[in-house]
């Protein structure tokens, strides 16, 4: 089983200039509706993790492809089952879709029960690097999420091989329990935290974290959060690219001196990466699917949910190049390899030499939108408070989701929203539907990315604009899955 589910991602993912788009997503969108939907079936399959076996979930098509690359401008036909014992619901990050199909239980759609199936039909209206994922309870800790490429028609005729990586935090446990433990222990009062203590994550704080689990990954070697902060809550077993650790990795052959554009997508449930390309040296291109001026640089940011397009010119002899994203705060590190046909490939260890430094803002400061928004004052601006409460208990303007009051906007307005952050992580805040442009990092202005998904730094305060041109009810949430479960969620809602 792991052999046939790991072939079937390399022939969806791997080998990208032959990929393997859907037929049904090739044709022009005016004879969409006469073109049969692909069919996505949320599943299980069986992964070896660490050694051992674990079921786990997915998204498959029914030729076994592990989520979906699809044409810009054409259609996005897809019939989504439900092929697992237990309701579920799937959403299209990054994709700006009508508001009915956005896949989110009680604000968008209803949920699918077991055996059932929901139709989607719009227009992919741009191209970027995104993903589906389930937004029903904790399922995506059980990767209930698959990659879901949109390609531009410049970039499917480039001679630039493709390489599509899922991140994934992993935990043999049930993801139930982990939320048990973050919940069962009272928080103390946080106090500021000796370097020592910060990196041993919610232990120290009081959150009530479970036993550390096996798998050497514990914070001993870890690096300060900034003062007062603290950076992982969970403790994982291993982390999985392409659901694969460094023990096996994916091995994707290139070139000699070709040209690759890897598209990453940070589908961790509670990790925030750093990617690193270890001796390679790459341009990012794109954040959450669009597109940014070119960064230079070995090691790229990477919070909880977001994507990143880094293209690569490879040196001109044989060789191997592992790239790695390794758990902020600590040494834990997955990863995959870039070999020519004879490049040697050698045995890299699942632990970076040294701990990873938090993630911050520090690359999202250097980003400008390659398109961004025309500029234009906000017609409508709000703040968005952050706060934590006893019990793992985290809100938005003072209100756990299901008491939250959303935010108004109307259409054709411009929208800035400021998050203040008063707790001790920083939060992947996610806004459905649209994308927004990051205008101010603690108050002070720039033109930064348009993107989907920002990094909230504890104690920080982050400003994002967007215009008002989806209307609907609109998820806005911390991506991190336990803050989210723990009430971190609302909406942005149109007024009529
Ligand atoms: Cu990646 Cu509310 O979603
Ligand atoms: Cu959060």
């Amino acid at each position: 089983m792991p052999d046939f589910s790991r072939r079937q991602f390399l022939t969806s993912c791997a080998a990208a200039g032959m990929a393997v788009a859907s037929p049904s997503l090739l044709v022009p969108a005016r004879h969409a509706s006469a073109t049969p939907a692909t069919l996505i079936r949320a599943g299980t399959r069986t992964i070896e993790v660490n050694g051992r076996a674990a079921t786990v979930y997915g998204l498959m098509q029914a030729n076994g492809t592990h989520g979906l690359i699809a044409e810009a401008g054409g259609p996005f036909q897809v019939r989504l089952e439900n092929g697992l014992d237990e309701e579920t619901l799937i959403h299209w990050h990054g994709l700006t879709p009508p508001w009915k199909q956005d896949g989110v239980p009680n604000v968008s759609q209803a949920l699918l029960s077991p055996g059932g199936a929901h139709n989607y039909d719009f227009l992919l209206n741009r191209a970027g690097t995104n993903w589906m994922h389930s937004h029903h309870g904790l399922q995506e800790q059980r990767l209930l999420a698959a990659p879901l490429v949109v390609r531009g028609p410049a970039e499917a005729r480039e001679d630039v091989q493709e390489v599509v990586v899922l991140f994934h935090d992993f935990t043999f446990r049930d993801p139930a329990e982990v939320l048990a433990g973050l919940q069962g222990v009272e928080q103390v009062a946080q106090a500021p935290a000796a370097p020592d203590h910060a990196a041993m994550g919610h232990a120290a704080m009081g959150h009530g974290a479970p036993a550390p689990a096996a798998g050497g990954h514990s914070g001993g070697r870890g690096v300060a959060a900034p003062a007062g902060a603290h950076l992982n809550d969970v403790e994982y077993d291993a982390f999985l690219a392409n659901d694969r650790t460094l023990d096996d990795p994916e091995i994707f052959r290139v070139e000699r001196g070709g040209r690759v554009r890897l598209r990453l997508i940070n589908g961790a449930a509670a990790t925030n990466f750093w990617i690193d390309l270890g001796g390679l040296e790459g341009r990012l291109i794109a954040v959450d699917g669009m597109p940014v001026e070119p960064v230079r640089g070995r090691r790229f940011e990477f919070a909880i949910a977001q994507r990143l397009d880094i293209a690569l010119d490879l040196p001109k002899n044989e060789g191997a190049w592992p790239i790695f994203a390794i758990r902020e705060g600590e040494r834990a590190r997955t990863g995959f390899i870039l070999a020519t046909a004879s490049g040697a490939v050698e045995r890299v260890g699942g632990d970076a030499d040294e701990a990873a430094a938090a993630v911050g803002l520090a690359l999202e400061g250097k980003l400008r939108a390659a398109q961004p928004l025309a500029g234009r004052p906000a017609d409508r601006e709000h703040t968005v408070t952050i706060t934590e409460a006893p019990g793992y208990v985290w809100m938005l303007n003072g209100k756990r989701h299901g008491e939250d009051a959303p935010l108004p906007v109307a259409e054709g307005e411009r929208v800035e929203i400021t998050f203040r952050d008063h707790t001790t992580m920083a939060h992947p805040m996610h806004l459905h539907g649209h994308h927004f442009q990051v205008v101010a990092i603690n108050g002070k202005r720039f033109p930064g990315a348009v993107r989907d998904t920002v990094l909230v730094p504890s104690q920080g305060s982050v400003t994002i604009a967007f215009d008002a041109v989806n209307p609907g009810k609109w998820a806005l949430h911390c991506h991190h899955l336990y803050h989210m479960n723990g009430g971190m969620m609302t909406a942005v809602e149109y007024q009529t």
